[in-house]
Formats: structure tokens, C-alpha cells, sequence
């Protein structure tokens, strides 16, 4: 039982890797923090290319834009299993809100695509199946260090990162 565990995990790992556009090994300065491979952003201005995946993950950890300026957002789902089971969105928290306040009361959301009721968020994607996308356009809020989360039940723990505006 436990082998076969151990191949699942390799073969969903083997599958995440080469889901990634070959291209990108060559745009991204790679570090590592916690273990798990992070890629730093390497974005243009404002215009902000997010992927995530099936091993529910984002790509960045850290997001910068610049104040003052419209943020062109566009979330890939790079992956193949839908959204029922594998759903993933981007959701910029105002300052001050408790992830895991917000996180827990989004799992009660399902019929709002996880979104809870009330003031809390800036601005959201779509929730998105595998090779999905979507684009947001937002002005940039005020400097400072801001949380971006996936909603998707059991996600946010994982599927979170900084958005920085400068
Ligand atoms: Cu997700």
C-alpha cells in the first residue's frame, strides 16, 4: 500500500513537471524555501502572468506591482482535472482580514464559487477547472503588503503568496 502510494506521488509529481511550458525554465529565478520549489516573479510592469496547477500549487509566492497603475491579472490552471475537484481562483485580500477566518468561511461558500459573503476581498478571478483561464484588470490599491488566496476548499493553506504594490 505504501509503495503504491509512493509511485502515485512520484507520477503526480512527473505530471506537474511536465505540464510547465518549457519555455518558462529560462524566465524564472528559482529558489528554494520550505522544500518546495518557488518561482520568483519575473513579471513586466504590471501585467502579471499566475499559473497553477493539479499538486495545487501557484507559481509565486510573491507577486510586486507597481501603485498608482491598472494590474492586468491572468490566472492559467495549467492542469487537467476540472473544477469540482480541483478548482482554483485568485483572491486578493484587503488588508487586515484573517486568512484563516476568511479560508474557512469561503468552504461554506460553494454556491458563490467559494466566496463568501461581506468586504473582505479586493478583487477575484473566476474559479477555474484544468486549462482554464482568466483575466482580471484592476487598479492597484494603496503600497503596502497584501495576501492573495485560492478559496477552493483545503487550498488556501497552501495556495497562498504576497502581493507587494510598491
Ligand atoms: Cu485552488
Amino acid at each position: 500500500m505504501k509503495s503504491t502510494n509512493f509511485y502515485f506521488i512520484i507520477a503526480v509529481l512527473l505530471l506537474s513537471c511536465n505540464q510547465k511550458p518549457k519555455k518558462e525554465k529560462f524566465q524564472y529565478e528559482r529558489i528554494q524555501e520550505n522544500s518546495s520549489e518557488v518561482i520568483q516573479n519575473n513579471n513586466i510592469g504590471n501585467t502579471i502572468i499566475l499559473n497553477s496547477n493539479d499538486a495545487m500549487l501557484f507559481d509565486k509566492k510573491v507577486i510586486k506591482v507597481s501603485s498608482g497603475e491598472q494590474v492586468t491579472l491572468t490566472l492559467n490552471h495549467v492542469g487537467q482535472i476540472a473544477k469540482d475537484f480541483m478548482g482554483h481562483n485568485f483572491v486578493l485580500l484587503k488588508k487586515g482580514v484573517d486568512v484563516d477566518d476568511f479560508g474557512q468561511r469561503a468552504i461554506l461558500a460553494r454556491d458563490n464559487d467559494y466566496i463568501p459573503e461581506g468586504d473582505d476581498i479586493i478583487v477575484t478571478t473566476k474559479m477555474l477547472g484544468g486549462g482554464e483561464t482568466d483575466t482580471i484588470v484592476f487598479d492597484a490599491p494603496e503600497p503596502g503588503k497584501y495576501i492573495f488566496i485560492c478559496t477552493f476548499p483545503g487550498h488556501y493553506q497552501l495556495m497562498q503568496g504576497e502581493f507587494i504594490v510598491l
